[in-house]
Formats: C-alpha cells, sequence, structure tokens
C-alpha cells in the first residue's frame, strides 16, 4: 500500500492521478499556512488544558510547529501536492520530524473545523487591514474637503450641470460612501471572529474538549453554537465580499468621474505624472489607467460574490467538498479590494484642481436658475408659476447668449415685476451655495463643519 495520505487506511487502491491533481487545493490554500499554525498550536494547548495530551507531547508539538513555520517564512518548505492541501502538508511534516506524537495533534479535530477557524483568522486579519486602508482614504478626503470648501463647481445630474456646489461638499460625499463601507466591514467582522474549532468533522467530539479556552487563545469573540453550522457555511465569506463589492463599486464611481474630471472635455483636474501611463502610439497621451483598472477590477468582486453564493446554494449540510471552492474568490477579493484602496489613495493625494475650468463650467447652463424661482417663491409668487417664468428667462438667455445674473435689471422685470435690485445677491454662484446652509448643504460653513465632526468620526475608528 504505496498511499501517504493520513486517510488511505480503508482504502484498497490509490488515487487516480488526475483526481490527486484535481482534488489538490495546496497552490492555492497554502497561504493559510500561518493561520493553520496558530489554530494547531492553540489546539495543542486546548488538548493539553483538559489532558488530552501531556504537557510535554503539548511542548514537542507547539515546537515542531514552530519550526514549520520558520521553514516556510524562508521558502524551505516542501510543499507537496500528493498531501492534498495545506493542513496535511503541515501535520505530515509535523510527524516526520517530531515522530510518533506529532500524530496526537489532530486528536479531537477535523480538516472541516480546521479549514473553518483558518478563513476566519485570515479574513479577520484581512478585514482589520482593509478597514485601515479604508480610513486612509477617508483621511485624504478629508484634506481635499478642507483645502476646497470654497471651490466651487458645476454639480450634476443625468451627467448635466445641474446647481452649483462646493467641491469640498463633493469630496464629503466620497466619504459618507466610505464610512458605511468601514461600518460594514467592521460588522461583518462580529460574524466571522466566531471559532468553529471543536466543531470536529460534524457532530462534535467525544473528548472533553474545552471550546472557550481556545476561543480566548486564537481571539475570537465566542464559539459557534452549532457544530454543523459551524463547518458548512461559508456565509461570512459571502457577507465580507458582498461589502467589498459594494466599497469597490463606490471606487468605480469615484474613478468614473475622475476619469472624466481628468478629460480635456472637463479639465477640472490633473493626476501625478508618477499615477498615469502613457500610450506607446500616441506620445501626447497621459492616461488615467488606474482609474479605469479600479473601475474594471469591480467586476472581479462582483464575480467573487456570485461564485460564493453558488458554492453554497445547493449544498446540504454538513461539510461538502465544494466549500474548497471557497478561497480563489475570497482571496481575490482581498487582494484586489486591498490593492485598489492602496492606489486610490494616492490618486487622491495626487491630485491637482483647475478652479477657474471648474468655475467656468460651473456659470455654464443657467446654474442659478432654480435660487431665481425659490427668489420669486420668497417674493409671493407660486412655485409652479415662478419654475414657468424662470424657463422663460432661460429661453431669453440661450437666444440673446446671456446668463441669468448678465441681464439687466429692466429685462428681467419685463418678464416677472417682483423682481428687484436685490436679486443679483442670489444670481451669483457664490449666493447660490451660501444659500443652501443646513445640515447635509453644500454652503461652505456648513461644508467646515460637517468636516469637524467628519474627523471625529475618523479619529474614533479603532483601528488607526
Ligand atoms: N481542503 C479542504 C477545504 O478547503 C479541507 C477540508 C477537507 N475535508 C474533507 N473532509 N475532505 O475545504
Amino acid at each position: 500500500m504505496p498511499e501517504e495520505k493520513p486517510w488511505s487506511g480503508r482504502f484498497a487502491r490509490p488515487t487516480d492521478a488526475a483526481v490527486k491533481a484535481f482534488t489538490a487545493s495546496i497552490d492555492v490554500d497554502r497561504r493559510l499556512f500561518a493561520y493553520d499554525i496558530a489554530g494547531s498550536i492553540a489546539h495543542a494547548h486546548m488538548l493539553a488544558h483538559v489532558k488530552v495530551l501531556s504537557e510535554k507531547e503539548r511542548d514537542a508539538i507547539i515546537r515542531g510547529l514552530e519550526s514549520i513555520k520558520t521553514d516556510i517564512e524562508a521558502g524551505k518548505f516542501p510543499w507537496e501536492s500528493e498531501l492534498e492541501d495545506v493542513h496535511m502538508n503541515i501535520e505530515a511534516r509535523l510527524i516526520e520530524r517530531i515522530g510518533d506524537v506529532g500524530k496526537k495533534l489532530h486528536t479531537g479535530r477535523s480538516r472541516n473545523d480546521q479549514v473553518a477557524t483558518d478563513m476566519r483568522l485570515y479574513l479577520r486579519d484581512s478585514v482589520d487591514a482593509l478597514c485601515q486602508r479604508i480610513a486612509r482614504v477617508q483621511a485624504a478626503l478629508l484634506a481635499m474637503a478642507e483645502r476646497e470648501t470654497e471651490t466651487i463647481m458645476p454639480g450634476f445630474t443625468h451627467l448635466q450641470a445641474a446647481q452649483p456646489v462646493t467641491f469640498g461638499h463633493h469630496m464629503l460625499a466620497w466619504f459618507e460612501m466610505l464610512s458605511r463601507d468601514h461600518a460594514r466591514m467592521k460588522d461583518c467582522r462580529k460574524r466571522v471572529n466566531i471559532l468553529p474549532l471543536g466543531a470536529a468533522a460534524l457532530a462534535g467530539t467525544s473528548y472533553p474538549i474545552d471550546r472557550e479556552y481556545a476561543a480566548r487563545l486564537l481571539g475570537f469573540d465566542g464559539v459557534a453554537e452549532n457544530s454543523l453550522d459551524a463547518v458548512s457555511d461559508r456565509d461570512f465569506a459571502v457577507e465580507f465580499v458582498a461589502a467589498a463589492a459594494l466599497l469597490m463599486t463606490h471606487m468605480s464611481r469615484f474613478c468614473e468621474e475622475i476619469i472624466l474630471w481628468a478629460s480635456s472635455a472637463f479639465g477640472f483636474i490633473e493626476l501625478g505624472d508618477d499615477l498615469c501611463t502613457g500610450s506607446s502610439i500616441m506620445p501626447q497621451k497621459k492616461n488615467p489607467d488606474v482609474a479605469e483598472l479600479i473601475r474594471g477590477k469591480t467586476g472581479r468582486l462582483n464575480g467573487a460574490l456570485v461564485a460564493l453564493l453558488t458554492v453554497m446554494k445547493a449544498q446540504p449540510l454538513a461539510y461538502n467538498r465544494d466549500n474548497q471552492e471557497d478561497k480563489e474568490p475570497l482571496f481575490d477579493a482581498v487582494d484586489t479590494v486591498g490593492a485598489s484602496l492602496d492606489v486610490f489613495a494616492r490618486l487622491l493625494e495626487g491630485m491637482e484642481l483647475d478652479r477657474d475650468a471648474m468655475l467656468r463650467a460651473a456659470q455654464d447652463g443657467f446654474p442659478t436658475a432654480t435660487d431665481l424661482a425659490d427668489y420669486l417663491v420668497r417674493k409671493g409668487v407660486a412655485f409652479r408659476d415662478a419654475h414657468e417664468l424662470v424657463g422663460k428667462l432661460v429661453r431669453l438667455g440661450m437666444d440673446t447668449g446671456k446668463d441669468l445674473s448678465q441681464m439687466s435689471l429692466s429685462e428681467l422685470q419685463g418678464m416677472c415685476k417682483e423682481i428687484e435690485s436685490d436679486v443679483f445677491d442670489i444670481l451669483t454662484l457664490e449666493g447660490s451655495v451660501n444659500a443652501r446652509s443646513h445640515v447635509g448643504g453644500t454652503a461652505p460653513a456648513q461644508v467646515r463643519q460637517a468636516i469637524q465632526r467628519a474627523r471625529k468620526r475618523l479619529a474614533a475608528y479603532d483601528d488607526r
């Protein structure tokens, strides 16, 4: 019987070579090694704590695991796809190194609760690292909002200039979206940080284990209540990828704006040379490829979400090998959103504004028409009538090539006798933004207060 696999005892014939290759996951799951070893060390401590292992056995196992970790980190570990996955590679090597006592590590445990534990430890770390990166992007947004509190730009609906807004206000809109992304990550972390270990294969174990003890050692907030659930569900990964896809969608939307703003048609911003790429044929080009790639990579997150939901959708309780397919989408989601956050922060930090271009664009297309309608309402005109009158003035402006603020008082009064000379205060862009002075509004005075509140919220993050 040439088979080396720990489970080969009941088999009369060795596994088919194609099946070995098909079922092996070592190339993907070896990146879990540090979590696998941490989980095994905690398990060994727990087994000794309940006297299933002697202290001597525990210490030999832990020393062996630590030396394996050192070798893996040094790139000196001989990974073998023959041994299927990260768990069996490490266990086999442990037995090789420390002898028969190594065979006791797997007491009261299964790869099913082991892999679920590894995945949760991995994801907990990933969530924490991503939260820090989200905070960095938010800090960049706040710095820009602070610098550009008074800067006026066109606000758009339907990508048509609608009403003037302040650039600071616009930055705070993205800040809010990322705040919710951060909160979703934190919320997801609560359900990630639960220990499956002790569930064993599916039904629990006959040893007198102390799950709370292992949970404390590994920094889990609690233990999974039900062993069948603990080994089978991957909803924690689905939840994370859903939150990450939404975060990526927010970045993608912002990148779409960055791409538009950096185009010569808009000319609102200039991106750092070090963050753009050129064209191999057109010497004049400076392309916003980083923003385009963030937008493009959003598809990976959406794909990962669908992949994980599909892996789960037809699985009866409890563990099924389908679950091995959770790793590639999850790892890719973590890597993609992390790298995107990093370059996104740099993109924002190196962005320069052409304030004049934004101001000129804000002046286009009768941006203060709503202000004039509101003014007429304050003078006693009903809003629907005011809307109609201002519409006619806009028509006149289009015919004569004049903005509302460039019309004479008599021209304006010709359309509506309620208009007085104070109208010119509200027809300017500054008048328009200053008028929107309430919580959530675009007036610089409000934006300044919103920035103060945002700074406090950011400072209250516990992961910075
Ligand atoms: N490599 C497997 C996975 O990722 C580990 C668990 C295998 N368990 C089993 N009973 N075949 O899910």
